[in-house]
């Protein structure tokens, strides 16, 4: 069973927070984590496997975390690419609190974090990361993705963490059904790195912006 962070905007349970240490060959640094928000005590195993496999981010640019619980994506995002800003998008208030206070702490004021619906529609990202909810369930999951990764920059890559036991082969196949090319970059401790290259218009080659 999924925590329930997951599926709460807003978590009820009792506050609990603790610090969690990442140490990573070229960045390290503290967070805050919580109760009734993902991976509460630790850096979670896929997220350690994504942050050490995805390459630089570009330096500058709108970039995506998405899903950012207590936001060690986003955090790592903006100390590679200290100039860029980096959306970190999550439906879980507790979450967003503890990733807009974890960047402050860090003096990293690229960091925005924002509800998925406060990210102007016309932002395009030069990069995603993202260590996505699979537990909320395929169709959720498709939805998501349908809704974020058409919005890549061209030439943009999205670069996806997965469990291998959670589904990361069937989504590949699926991803490359929709129309993004996808490779496998990684795979380490049970986990999947998928990237998704942009098509430059959407999937299917459909440019979901153009004019009529
Ligand atoms: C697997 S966790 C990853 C958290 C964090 N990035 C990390 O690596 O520790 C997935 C996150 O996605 C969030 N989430 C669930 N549904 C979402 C949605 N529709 N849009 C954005 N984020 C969502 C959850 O609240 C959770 O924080």
């Amino acid at each position: 069973m999924a925590g329930s962070h997951y599926f709460d905007e807003a978590p009820g349970t009792r506050s609990d927070e603790r610090s969690v240490d990442v140490v990573l060959p070229d960045v390290s640094f503290r967070f805050r984590t919580d109760r009734g928000v993902f991976s509460h005590d630790r850096l979670d195993t896929g997220t350690a496997v994504l942050l050490r496999a995805v390459p630089a981010p570009p330096p500058t640019g709108d970039l995506l975390d998405l899903g950012c619980g207590a936001g060690p994506i986003a955090i790592t995002m903006a100390l590679r690419a200290p100039a860029a800003r980096v959306w970190a998008v999550d439906t879980n208030v507790r979450a967003r609190a503890l990733t807009a206070r974890n960047a402050a702490a860090l003096g990293l004021d690229g960091v925005v974090a924002a509800a998925p619906d406060e990210v102007p529609t016309d932002v395009r990202f030069a990069a995603i990361w993202s260590n996505p909810p699979i537990r909320i369930g395929k169709a959720a999951l498709h939805e998501l993705l349908l809704r974020w990764l058409p919005r890549l920059a061209p030439s943009a890559v999205a670069h996806l963490v997965v469990q291998r036991h959670l589904g990361a082969d069937s989504l590949h196949r699926w991803l490359e059904q929709q129309g993004w090319p996808v490779e496998r970059i990684t795979s380490h401790a049970g986990y999947r790195v998928l990237a998704v290259h942009s098509t430059g218009s959407g999937p299917r080659g459909v440019d979901r912006d153009a004019e009529p």
